[in-house]
């Protein structure tokens, strides 16, 4: 099974910035047709008129390239004509509208990216139980709430395969100090998928699941602290980590080559940490413990 997108609509939350704005640049680039989500217009349409650049000049190279030649009538699609769809993924009744919205623009999502998320850096002995609850709605209840309302729409005849990609997380993986909630969100996220792959293969919907480890984005500075609010401080592995472009490249083609896992941007240090969370918990823990020491406990520091 593979998903085509050319000409065919991909919607992806999180797309105002990071790795979901490149995951978009990516798609246009693949000659899908985008709707862009997230709860900044302004970043979304920045982010949109990138795509149409990038769209038309994609066509423009395969039109060249057909040129004279047997022509694959409509296979290119029609360039560009991306859609903006700004939305607070908190709000369970904007949510609900957003994916009526998106079926009525597209008609049909051949891909449906779970991007959007939130982070945390603080103590769960110190994180209000408000912030807990917050990461859990945004990157565990808010995308099975759109794929619950997704599902549906799929499988009715269509004989192309459709697919989702969640982006989960390193976190999903292993127990990465101060990230309880955020750890506990994206942990469930990837039991969630890996049921939903077995589940949505009879509706010709592929489940990938990505497990990105440090990716240079904005993701440190809008974790939440142990009030609640975004702590503003970058890390320096998240400073220091992989271009997302390149992990967004990454990302889309594992999703449209139906994969059903995906890593990405992990270093030694993660492989590491996954290895020791699986085979040698305890060690982990004592690691962890090491590492909150040198980090210090209190918001101002790190
Ligand atoms: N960067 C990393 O090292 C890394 C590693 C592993 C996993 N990830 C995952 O990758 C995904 C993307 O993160 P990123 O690194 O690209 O960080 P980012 O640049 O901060 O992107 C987060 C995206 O989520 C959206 N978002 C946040 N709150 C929202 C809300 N209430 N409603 C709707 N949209 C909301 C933001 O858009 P608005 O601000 O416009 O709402 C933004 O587009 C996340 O799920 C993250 O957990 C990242």
């Amino acid at each position: 099974m593979r998903i085509e997108i050319v000409g065919r609509w991909v919607w992806i939350t999180g797309a105002s910035s990071g790795i979901g704005a490149e995951l978009a640049k990516e798609a246009a680039r693949a000659g899908a047709r985008l709707i862009l989500s997230g709860r900044n217009g302004e970043a979304l349409a920045a982010v949109a008129r990138e795509c149409e650049v990038l769209s038309r000049s994609a066509s423009g190279a395969a039109g060249a390239s057909e040129a004279g030649g047997a022509g694959r009538a409509g296979e290119t699609g029609e360039a560009g004509g991306h859609e903006c769809l700004a939305f607070d993924l908190m709000d369970k009744e904007a949510r609900a509208a957003a994916v009526r919205q998106a079926l009525a623009i597209s008609g049909g999502i051949a891909l449906l990216v779970l991007n959007a998320g939130i982070s945390q850096r603080s103590l769960f002995e110190e994180l209000s139980p408000e912030a807990f609850d917050r990461i859990m709605e945004l990157d565990f209840k808010a995308p099975v709430d759109i794929i619950r309302r997704m599902i549906p729409s799929w499988g009715g005849g269509t004989t192309s395969a459709s697919g989702i990609l969640v982006v989960s997380s390193l976190a999903g993986l292993i127990g990465a100090p101060r990230r309880s909630a955020y750890v506990a969100a994206k942990h469930a996220l990837t039991g969630f998928s890996s049921v939903l792959r077995g589940e949505l293969l009879a509706r010709r919907v592929s489940v990938t699941t990505a497990f990105p480890a440090y990716v240079r984005t904005g993701i440190a500075k809008a974790a939440l602290g142990a009030d609640g609010r975004p702590r503003g401080i970058d890390d320096p592995d998240i400073e220091g980590g992989a271009d997302p472009a390149k992990v967004a490249s990454r990302l889309l083609r594992a999703s449209l080559a139906c994969k059903a896992e995906v890593r990405a941007a992990f270093t030694l240090e993660s492989r590491f940490a996954l290895i020791a969370t699986r085979h040698l918990p305890g060690l982990y823990a004592r690691l962890a413990a090491a590492r909150v020491r040198s980090l210090g406990t209190r918001e101002s520091e790190r």
